[in-house]
């Protein structure tokens, strides 16, 4: 049968080269396009490592529409899954800019090319970031949204509403997925978190701590109002990240009802930064060299998921915890560090 293509926006970051593989581990012809600003081009050959095929790649900046379009003139695509855009919360907060110019008129380009071209569905990387400082946790999808804490939460809050209003016009199907804090790497461990510049979220900083790339890391603040003081997040393993992707695209293309659905990835369950750190330390048997510092602008203080909508309408749960997000990290991290 004809393989469906489906363009993978942000196809040689962390979460677009681990669904590449489950997409077309699935049946799917995956195409990636990246400008490289924040990922690693040679995820691309892990990638042909893995599943044993060249994916087709663009190395192209979503800003440029006209170079954009040329995908679409060049390539029959059914679906499109968005993940190109700049992630990290503190930075966000630093360069506000760059993140939205970046991050809306990539989403733009993309979703005026999607409607002009007849794509069926858009699959949104969205963010648990969109709820803000959320009242109590487990969060569902009803929850209501409050300000969101950081610029990038900003940018994805706005980028939900872009669509929204863009894609009523067409027959396209949207799905939202709003991600709690990826991590983890592929179970081969040839693959996982690499960003181009020093890592900023938890767990590539814990590993590079571990290995000896940072003399020590830095606990963002202790004094929150938690079971031990430091900020709670629902980490999800990315391997189940991947899978939902792909139950997310058959869902779109094959069930989908309403034409925007909007669904929470999530393990829904919350670790501190401490104990998150105390998860690694204990499943690899590695001290960690760590100390309290102040609270970075743009955290929240808690949040941890709900996924029962995804669960009844993706068909879709996690398979690991934390145990095997660690494990996976630091087998990644040490196979990085062979090759460097
Ligand atoms: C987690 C906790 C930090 C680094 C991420 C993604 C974002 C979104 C949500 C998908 C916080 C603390 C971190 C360090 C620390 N996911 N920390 N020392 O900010 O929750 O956001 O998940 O869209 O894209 O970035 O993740 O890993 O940066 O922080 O103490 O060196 O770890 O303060 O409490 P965050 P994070």
């Amino acid at each position: 049968m004809q393989r469906k293509t489906v363009l993978v926006t942000g196809g040689t970051g962390y979460i677009g080269s681990h669904t590449i593989i489950n997409l077309y581990e699935h049946g799917y012809l995956p195409i990636s396009i990246d400008n490289g600003m924040n990922s690693d081009i040679s995820s691309l050959s892990k990638i042909e490592d893995i599943i044993g095929v060249r994916i087709k790649h663009y190395n192209i900046d979503l800003q440029d529409l006209t170079k954009t379009e040329t995908i679409f003139k060049e390539q029959k695509i059914d679906a499109i899954i968005h993940f190109a855009a700049l992630k990290a919360v503190g930075e966000s907060v630093e360069k506000p800019f760059l993140y939205f110019r970046n991050n809306l008129n990539s989403l733009l380009n993309v979703q005026e090319c999607a409607q002009k071209y007849g794509v069926k569905a858009f699959i949104f990387s969205s963010s648990c970031t969109v709820y803000g400082e959320v009242k109590s946790s487990p969060v569902d999808e009803y929850t209501e949204l409050q300000p969101a804490e950081s610029p990038y939460g900003r940018t994805k809050q706005m980028g939900e509403e872009i669509i929204e209003d863009c894609i009523k016009k067409s027959d396209m199907k949207a799905v939202l997925l709003r991600y709690f804090n990826p991590a983890g790497a592929h179970l081969s461990a040839k693959i996982g978190e690499s960003p181009i510049n020093t890592a900023q979220n938890l767990v590539p900083v814990i590993t590079e701590t571990a290995i000896g790339n940072r003399p020590c890391m830095k606990v963002f603040g202790n004094d929150y109002d938690t079971r031990d003081g430091t900020c709670v997040r629902d980490y999800i393993h990315i391997m189940d990240l991947a899978e939902a992707h792909t139950l997310a695209l058959d869902f779109a293309l094959y069930r989908q009802q309403n034409q925007v659905e909007v669904f929470n990835l999530g393990s829904g369950s919350g670790y501190t930064v401490l104990e998150a750190i105390n998860a690694f330390e204990t499943v690899n048997n590695v001290k960690l060299s760590y100390e309290i510092s102040a609270r970075r602008p743009g955290d929240v203080v808690a949040i941890y998921s709900s996924y029962e909508k995804a669960k009844n309408q993706l068909y879709w749960q996690p398979k690991y915890g934390i145990k095997e997000i660690m494990q996976s990290a630091w087998e990644w991290e040490k196979n990085r560090n062979l090759t460097k």
